[in-house]
């Protein structure tokens, strides 16, 4: 199956108006989502992550840069956003300068599975929306963001692709048509979150609302269908369109489940 783009259109075409109206008419509110998070998901993030004025705070897999510059302008906190989407960043950077955040907010091109480049505890919070599933090594990922949280410092990721029943070597297939995916079996998360040393502290199942999700976004896409093609060409479209619709049929059936977990670093070292 060919590999199909998602992130490069939705970055690098970020300010046309096709764009910005499927953003919308998918989410409600437009904070550059290429995920399947909520919007009142992401209005409780930042209190589950006790974001305060004060803290300073680390998203992996920041996409377009806009929800990270949101949680800055509501809390008032200093904040890192990666990606390894070149578009994504180029497009955060672009949205901090005209936003005048530049002394709080920042973006930086980075792979997340090979390290994060910071010291040791500088993060009060960390948090990656639907972005762990794209990063191979999920363990080493979990005790880096453990080394550069500061002693009971929270982290909060989601997992869209945690596996609940049956699904065929077709669907994983077109399932996957984006880029490099991890699936794993329910607990697996909390287990690896457990033995990066970090304390679980919430779980929530928001399969549901990744159904809706899909559903709107597929929905928002087809009804713009020939403005899209003239962008994204004919297979990217349809390709993309297949993706949706084949996580509308994973997750309504539940045979795909979609995870928020919240952690807190334990202060006591792992093994004690
Ligand atoms: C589903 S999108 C979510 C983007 C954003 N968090 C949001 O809520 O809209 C996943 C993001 O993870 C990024 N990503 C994938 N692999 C990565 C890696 N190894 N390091 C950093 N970012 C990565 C992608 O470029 C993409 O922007």
């Amino acid at each position: 199956m060919p590999t199909v783009d998602l992130y490069d259109s939705a970055y690098g075409n970020y300010e046309e108006d096709v764009y910005r109206q499927i953003r919308i008419a998918t989410y409600g509110e437009d904070f550059g989502q290429t995920s399947w998070v909520t919007n009142d998901e992401s209005s409780e993030i930042p209190q589950l992550l006790a974001v305060t004025p004060n803290s300073h705070t680390l998203e992996i897999g920041c996409g377009s840069g806009r929800y990270a510059l949101q949680i800055a302008e509501t809390t008032g906190c200093s904040i890192v956003g990666l990606d390894v989407n070149e578009a994504g960043i180029r497009n955060a950077k672009a949205l901090v300068n005209a936003r005048g955040l530049s002394g709080r907010v920042f973006f930086e091109h980075c792979d997340a599975s090979e390290g994060l480049p910071f010291r040791h505890a500088s993060f009060d919070a960390a948090f990656a929306n639907d972005v762990i599933c794209h990063i191979p090594r999920r363990l080493s990922l979990l005790l880096e963001v453990f080394r550069v949280l500061k002693p009971l410092g929270r982290l909060l990721f989601s997992d869209a692709l945690v596996i609940g029943g049956a699904i065929s070597h077709e669907e994983i297939a077109t399932r996957s048509s984006i880029g490099y995916y991890l699936f794993t079996p329910p607990g697996h998360n909390e287990e690896l979150i457990r033995k990066a040393g970090f304390r679980l502290l919430r779980v929530s199942d928001t399969t549901a609302n990744t159904t809706r999700i899909a559903m709107r976004w597929r929905d928002a896409r087809d009804s713009r269908r020939d403005e899209l093609i003239a962008v994204e060409g004919e297979p990217n479209f349809d390709g993309l369109q297949q993706f949706l619709s084949c996580v509308c049929a994973l997750n309504s059936e539940r045979r795909l489940l979609r995870y928020v977990y919240l952690a807190e670093k334990d202060p006591v070292p792992v093994g004690d």
